[in-house]
């Protein structure tokens, strides 16, 4: 079997267009304009180009962006400090930190600082509670845009075997509870899982979500299944070159798309689609507020 490529970016671009219309509805009809805060701690440079990518594609769909740039050196009061003025912001309706942050930080008290309302990840802990327990939460961008590729290829996911690898709390834990709410089997599969192979093969959908570049082989896959690629991997690439190097997923994606029924490309597959939900949250913040 040749794997349908489940094409992100073109779904991505959809989903922004219909976040423009909504954004254009609110501006025309409530005279309200929805607002992204993005708080980016130190300078990671991976962390900088989404940031960037994120600020430009707020601005592109109507909304209004706000980014806040600090200090690597930054005090963890003051970082609470600008995450009350924005709690407190009538123009602000989403607020996201971006992590990891500088290690002298507690990564739990910042995100538990954020006005669960406008806890755009949906990594607040009422958040997580709320989709723990199949309650109308904030849930997070990467898995959530997981799900539509997902429920977009297959409609029902109801009875189905999906096995999650990574129990991450951004993207592994809430793609679990989110498929368990589509009333899939879900098995969570960790680097002590035993026998990965076993697990996967048995699977009709399988997420990756573990950061380790190429590491689900093609001969793990069941014929026919779903596979959905979040890792982006930089790995050096010889044959283009002395010092090059190019993007892979957690999947080894030749070898999964001759045995998959469909199949996440990366890049192209799940990252656009982030960006996308997180817009498309941000704009479900405000709805919500207004
Ligand atoms: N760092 C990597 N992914 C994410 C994400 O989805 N949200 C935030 N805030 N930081 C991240």
């Amino acid at each position: 079997m040749t794997a349908t490529v489940i094409d992100g970016k073109a779904f991505a671009a959809r989903v922004r267009e219909k976040v423009g219309g909504h954004v254009a509805r609110l501006k025309q009809e409530h005279g309200i304009t929805p607002g992204l805060a993005v708080v980016l701690v130190g300078e990671d440079p991976a962390s900088q180009v989404y940031v960037r990518s994120k600020g430009k594609m707020t601005v592109e769909v109507g909304m209004s962006s706000y980014e806040h740039k600090l200090d690597v050196d930054t005090a963890e009061a003051d970082l609470l400090a600008l995450i009350d003025t924005l709690n407190n912001d009538p123009a602000v309706h989403g607020i996201l930190v971006q992590l990891p942050l500088p290690k002298h930080m507690n990564e739990d008290l910042v995100i538990n600082a954020i006005d669960p309302a406008k806890d755009v990840d949906g990594f607040h802990i009422s958040n997580v509670g709320l989709l723990g327990t199949g309650q109308k939460s904030m849930v997070p961008c990467t898995p959530l845009g997981c799900l539509m590729m997902l429920r977009d290829h297959h409609g029902s996911l109801s009875g189905m075997d999906a096995v999650v690898i990574g129990r991450s709390n951004i993207v592994g834990k809430p793609m679990a509870q989110l498929l368990l709410g589509e009333s899939c089997t879900v098995t969570i599969a960790h680097s002590r899982t035993k026998d990965l192979a076993d697990v996967v093969r048995r699977a009709d959908i399988v997420v990756a979500a573990v950061g380790r570049p190429e590491m689900v082989p093609g001969d793990w896959i069941k014929e026919g299944a779903t596979v959905i690629d979040v890792g982006i991997n930089r790995i050096d690439a010889p044959e283009k070159g002395e010092g090059k190097t190019r993007l892979v997923g957690d999947c080894h994606y030749d070898s999964c798309a001759e045995k998959a029924g469909a199949i996440t490309p990366v890049p192209g597959g799940v990252g656009p689609m982030t960006i996308a939900c997180l817009l498309a949250n941000t704009v479900t913040a405000c709805s919500r507020a207004n």
